[in-house]
């Protein structure tokens, strides 16, 4: 029993987890009318029927309770030319939308940026505590896709893009 859960070393962790390639979105929500983001890479579809997606944010984040707190979100899936944008939604503090063009989803009035593939509107559905995450269950409001272009992909803690894009 006690060999199986050993102390892992979060170095090693993040590194092997680093080889599972993620695409990379802005979770965008108006808290207090001040529109607030964070950039995840677990952002993933869970059930069609219902229509439930889910992203995972760390407890420290603190852009995550005041999402948590408008009780809405939108999934903004990121193309790989807005390694900006992802750069500006990692980062604590200031004011992440002050140099970015955005309108509020018809639905919920989350933050849709610009330029971006895809979209999806989601009210929160639940919260479920997972160790020093959260994972956040959406309920999909509305989707759509903006952009048929290659969307970000980080790897090995690293930006890049998806080079085969299938043929329509
Ligand atoms: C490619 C990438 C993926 C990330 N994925 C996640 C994630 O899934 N969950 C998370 O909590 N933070 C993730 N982060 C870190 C957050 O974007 C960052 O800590 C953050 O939310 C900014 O801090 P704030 O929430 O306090 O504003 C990721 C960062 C990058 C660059």
């Amino acid at each position: 029993m006690s060999t199986l859960f050993r102390a892992w070393d979060p170095r090693e962790l993040r590194h092997v987890f680093g080889h599972h390639p993620t695409g990379v979105c802005a979770i965008t929500a108006v808290d207090d009318q001040q529109p607030v983001g964070m950039a995840v890479g677990s952002f993933t579809s869970v059930s069609l029927n219902p229509p439930l997606v889910a992203f995972q944010p760390d407890k420290s984040s603190t852009s995550f309770p005041c999402i948590r707190r408008a009780g809405s979100f939108a999934v903004n899936v990121l193309s790989s030319d807005q390694e900006n944008i992802c750069r500006t939604f990692a980062t604590k503090g200031g004011d992440k939308f002050a140099e970015l063009a955005w309108t509020p989803s018809k639905i919920t009035g989350s933050p849709i940026l610009e330029d971006i593939v895809a979209w999806v509107d989601c009210r929160i559905e639940s919260v479920i505590e997972a160790g020093d995450h959260y994972i956040v269950l959406g309920r999909v409001l509305g989707l759509a896709v903006v952009r048929d272009t290659s969307p970000m992909v980080f790897f090995q803690g690293g930006y890049g893009s998806y080079a085969d894009l299938p043929s329509q």
